[in-house]
């Protein structure tokens, strides 16, 4: 396990874990990179954040960069979904857009990649099923390792599965390990709740289930030691940096966690909940740059080591720190 080594190896890394004030390196923005679409779309609620082709990612970042923001995560959306049987997942399109991200930037950021099965199967859930309805654990999680290792060969610098499925955390570390990865880490949603406040992403990944719910493998809101004990079972599976989601309905949740895995938590703050405060502002009832950074200043408070959150990019222009 070369996890200190993962953590400390890289300079973006040590500044997103910082246990020492709050700046911009804290944050990670989500980027939806989209497959095929001739105009980029505005996502329902979602202010400042739209989906992309791959020219405009790139412009995007860009200015991201200008912005500050060191940390991305990109959730790739291919036009071609994967056939109910067959479980072929063509992942020419989100390596693409990896390599070209790496290409004009070079180290300048730090790219996570989302992955997932969601925006891929075409019934829209996290895995895949065997034809009696089970969940099909040996076929997703060797779906979700080829992800990983392809991700990472087209220049990912960190893989971040959130699919909850049991084991995937130790299928991705042993596959990126034999592809001689030993150095790509390992970001899990480890703690991931049921939510309706994903509601405004599934419109932007095109990743709706198309029937029943993620109850199978999502947690309920309900259970505090089932939602302790997913990211524990993460940290044993050999991941490097876990993560509570949705944020602020988590917070009791992030100190229990650091304590028992002693590693690196942080929070995401997930469309929901940014598009609640949009709509507040919509409705003339609060100003929202000031309710961003108290939600970002709480989730300090409440031990959250980094923030992935949609209003990354509003950092700097809100005041927070760049180093
Ligand atoms: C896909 C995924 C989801 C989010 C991140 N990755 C949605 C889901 O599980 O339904 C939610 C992010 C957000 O709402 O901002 N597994
Ligand atoms: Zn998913």
């Amino acid at each position: 396990m070369k996890r200190l080594q993962r953590l400390r190896q890289n300079v973006h890394i040590r500044d997103l874990t910082s246990q020492i004030g709050f700046t911009v390196n804290h944050l990670i923005q989500p980027l939806f990179a989209v497959e095929g679409i001739k105009h980029d779309g505005e996502i329902e609620g979602l202010k400042g954040t739209k989906r992309l082709s791959i020219t405009s990612t790139l412009k995007q970042i860009e200015s991201d960069l200008n912005n500050g923001v060191t940390q991305f995560i990109l959730f790739g959306v291919p036009a071609i979904k994967m056939g109910e049987t067959d479980y072929f997942y063509n992942h020419d399109f989100t390596t693409k857009v990896i390599s070209e991200i790496r290409e004009k930037f070079g180290r300048a950021l730090h790219l996570w990649v989302d992955t997932c099965l969601c925006s891929v199967t075409s019934h829209g859930h996290c895995c895949v099923f065997h034809q009696n309805g089970q969940i099909h654990s040996e076929k997703t999680l060797d779906l979700l390792s080829q992800s990983a290792l392809k991700f990472t060969q087209a220049g990912a610098d960190g893989i971040s599965p959130s699919d909850m499925m049991d084991g995937r955390v130790k299928a991705i570390r042993e596959t990126l390990d034999a592809g001689n990865y030993l150095m790509t880490p390992i970001m899990s949603y480890s703690t991931k709740f049921a939510s309706q406040l994903y509601g405004p992403f599934r419109n932007a990944a095109s990743s709706a289930p198309q029937f029943g719910d993620r109850t199978q493998y999502q947690i309920d809101v309900r259970n505090r030691q089932d939602a302790i004990s997913s990211s524990i079972r993460c940290a044993e599976e050999g991941a490097d940096l876990l993560m509570v989601k949705p944020a602020m309905p988590s917070l009791d949740l992030i100190q229990p966690i650091a304590e028992k895995t002693n590693l690196p938590v942080g929070a995401y703050q997930v469309s929901g909940e940014y598009a609640g405060l949009v709509a507040l502002e919509k409705a003339g009832l609060i100003d929202f740059n000031k309710g961003l950074l108290e939600t970002w200043y709480v989730l300090k408070r409440g031990g959250a080591q980094f923030i992935i959150t949609y209003g990354a990019r509003y950092a700097k222009s809100l005041g927070v720190g760049l180093k």
